[in-house]
């Protein structure tokens, strides 16, 4: 895909895989992807497990409850954190840490698969006191996310996202906006306030020449059913 918004956009959790192997080479650009991520300190803790083997995929699978379906991936790939590490810099932060840094790399992961062409699963229901022992995990790392790889012929269903408006909040939690008008006013003063950054003023001109239909008619459905005036600027 030409568009990173179109790609995070279209991508879906993949659970119907086909037959078809994947190249290695692929895998190791999904990994890879991963490793471009976020993580904390930027210490990189993290490794991920290729599982090929069919008998030691199977044997992963069986420490997924309930998720029968992966049995048909023909790559899993299995995210650790490395907890020792993260813990020595950041204590109790850690915990916290970690499984964000890990997250920010699957999420990669997903998003490079559904690129180069094959379907992703991520999955965090698995036993991780068994799952450790089957792949030798040491202490100091922890199995954090399985990720299904294959090839899918799934067709990616209509997903239903819940409204801006109740997603967005302004400035603190709860916070809407009644007066759109009063909103694009103020957010293109704020820019044009700012001359060293052309970026900037190019927005305030797209708010305020309204070029953007689809910027406007967005921000229109987005604050139409605000409960709180946004505070005007004088
Ligand atoms: C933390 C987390 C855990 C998940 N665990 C599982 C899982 O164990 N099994 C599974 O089939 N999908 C799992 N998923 C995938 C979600 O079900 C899926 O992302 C969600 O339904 C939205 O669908 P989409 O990925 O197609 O947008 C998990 C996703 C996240 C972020």
């Amino acid at each position: 895909m030409d568009n990173f918004l179109d790609l995070a956009r279209n991508r879906r959790s993949r659970r119907d895989f086909s037959s078809r192997p994947v190249e290695f080479e692929k895998v190791i650009e999904v990994v890879r992807a991963a490793t471009y991520a976020p993580n904390v300190g930027d210490m990189q803790p993290w490794h991920f497990i290729v599982v090929s083997d069919s008998a030691i995929k199977d044997a992963v699978c069986d420490h997924c409850p309930h998720q029968s379906w992966m049995q048909n991936a023909p790559v899993l790939i299995v995210a650790c954190g490395s907890i020792g590490k993260v813990q020595d810099f950041y204590d109790q932060l850690a915990d916290r840490w970690l499984t964000q840094t890990v997250a920010a790399a699957v999420q990669n992961a997903l998003l490079a698969a559904e690129e180069i062409g094959l379907g992703a699963c991520w999955v965090s229901s698995f036993d991780e006191i068994n799952l450790r022992d089957l792949l030798k995990i040491p202490d100091g790392h922890r199995p954090e996310v399985v990720i299904a790889l294959g090839y899918s012929s799934e067709m990616p269903r209509d997903k239903v996202l819940l409204p801006l408006d109740q997603v967005i909040y302004l400035n603190s939690f709860g916070g809407k906006v009644t007066e759109m008008a009063a909103v694009l006013r103020d957010w293109g003063e704020h820019f044009r306030g700012k001359k060293d950054s052309f970026v900037a003023s190019q927005q305030a001109q797209r708010v305020d020449e309204g070029e953007k239909k689809s910027f406007s008619d967005h921000a229109q459905s987005f604050f139409k059913k605000a409960k709180k005036p946004f505070d005007k600027k004088e």
